[in-house]
């Protein structure tokens, strides 16, 4: 296994390239599976979840072509064709599902045009037992027959699915997008209350618009959709990662740095530049994206609450709680989303953090310096939060099991160096 081998303390200075959204891109591209043509997706990242998705998509008979490779650096990332001409296949494996949990994103879309779909239930992850029945219940109302069985969820509808009114009990991003791709193409009009408001969701309503369909309330916690016969194919750019632009920020601020986030934009991400200005970072709008300036500042401890979009986002709480543990002052932290957020407090305690955990919150007391160790990725952001901890630290880190970073960051030690940053990748031998 690859690790990551960081000397701490040089503030960074330089611009950083942003990429596509990961999770933008992974509920486009089941997109294609509703329609025959040619949906055409620019600004794909280089991720393995990207690569995931596209292996479950090809099983499923989707053929794909890839052009330009974002590891030039290109601002437009990767293009990729994607025909689902045929559906050759309606079963979504559990070997591919085990490995990404959005692969659950293909159960909507395959339901509305093929009328079937048996996907396997993804299971927990690291950060909680992650259930799918909302999405579940919300094709059930629209006429979906669902049943449960070895682990597999047998769904399909005579005809096709029918609108609906649907009132998800707790905001829920993948609910909504498996709702609304199937309701492009239901009969008659779906209406989704409660919906997830997230820039990704925008995406994905922005895209299916382009495909022909026919969505009222973008943007807002309610969508419409009149359902149509068929969609057709369309060209589509997917928006910048608001997550790895909130990242690259905190590195910024933790190095006391000053860096420029290219390709991506500030009102993608406006509750966490406010968390970021209150702790006393700089952050102004360039022609490019933005640019976050914390070389003349102190950081001082702020409070958070991750929320559904447009609050702060779960995905970036870890990454806030690595600047956190170098800020002056105490900061409470509360992760409302997830029930188990917080397996790198214990690594970055490794680092001299004075962390307290209570349920679902935190405490985090600033120390003047981190000291580097050895530490251990446990998921997605706990990876890029142990890293950016090691950037602030005095000494050496070694960040194991870098294979969740790669999930989701596309050349993380590349983008660092270029900045200054002391940091390698290790080839593991295994
Ligand atoms: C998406 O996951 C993101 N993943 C997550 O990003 C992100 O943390 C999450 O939304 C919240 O913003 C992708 O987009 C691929 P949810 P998703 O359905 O759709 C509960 C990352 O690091 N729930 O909004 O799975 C659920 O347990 C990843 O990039 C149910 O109870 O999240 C959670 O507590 C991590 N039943 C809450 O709702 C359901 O049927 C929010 O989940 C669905 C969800």
């Amino acid at each position: 296994m690859d690790r990551i081998r960081i000397v701490g303390g040089v503030p960074l200075r330089g611009a950083i390239a942003i990429g596509g959204a990961k999770n933008a891109a992974l509920t486009l591209m089941p997109a294609c599976l509703l329609t025959d043509q040619t949906l055409t997706l620019s600004n794909l990242p280089h991720l393995v979840d990207i690569t995931t998705m596209a292996n479950l998509l090809a099983q499923h008979g989707v053929s794909m072509a890839l052009n330009g490779d974002s590891s030039q650096g290109s601002p437009t990332g990767r293009t990729l064709e994607l025909s689902a001409a045929t559906i050759t296949n309606t079963t979504a494996p559990y070997d591919l599902v085990r490995k990404m949990r959005a692969s659950i994103l293909v159960l909507g879309p395959l339901l509305a045009r093929h009328g079937q779909a048996r996907v396997s239930l993804p299971g927990g992850c690291a950060i909680g037992t992650r259930p799918v029945d909302f999405h579940l219940k919300a094709l059930e109302q629209m006429g979906a027959k669902i049943e449960l069985d070895e682990g597999y969820i047998n769904a399909h509808v005579k005809g096709r699915l029918k609108g609906a009114k649907i009132i998800f009990p707790q905001v829920t991003v993948g609910g909504t997008e498996n709702t609304l791709m199937a309701a492009t193409l239901a009969e008659g009009e779906t209406v989704i209350a409660n919906a997830a408001q997230e820039p990704e969701i925008i995406d994905l309503a922005q895209c299916l618009v382009a495909m022909g369909a026919k969505i009222q309330g973008i943007g807002s916690g309610t969508l419409r959709i009149e359902g149509v016969e068929a969609l057709h194919g369309a060209q589509y750019s997917v928006v910048p990662d608001r997550i790895e632009t909130g990242s690259y920020a905190v590195a910024a601020a933790i190095t006391r740095g000053d860096v420029e986030l290219t390709g991506t934009r500030m009102e993608l991400m406006a509750s966490v530049v406010k968390v970021l200005a209150e702790s006393g970072v700089t952050i102004t709008e360039t022609e490019r994206g933005l640019r976050v300036k914390a070389d003349e500042c102190d950081i001082v401890g702020t409070d958070i609450m991750t929320e559904p979009y447009p609050g702060f986002p779960t995905d970036m709480q870890a990454q806030l709680m690595a600047l956190m543990t170098t800020a002056h002052g105490a900061s409470m932290i509360t992760e409302t989303i997830f029930e188990n957020r917080y397996m790198h407090v214990p690594e970055m305690m490794r680092m001299g953090a004075r962390i307290t955990v209570h349920g679902s919150s935190a405490i985090v007391r600033g120390v003047p310096n981190l000291s580097g160790a050895q530490v251990m990725a446990t998921d997605l952001r706990a990876s890029i939060s142990l890293i950016l901890a090691g950037l602030a630290a005095q000494g050496e880190t070694m960040v194991n099991r870098v294979y969740h970073l790669d999930r989701g960051y596309e050349r993380v030690e590349e983008k660092l160096a270029a900045c200054g940053a002391r940091i390698e990748r290790l080839k593991g031998s295994d």
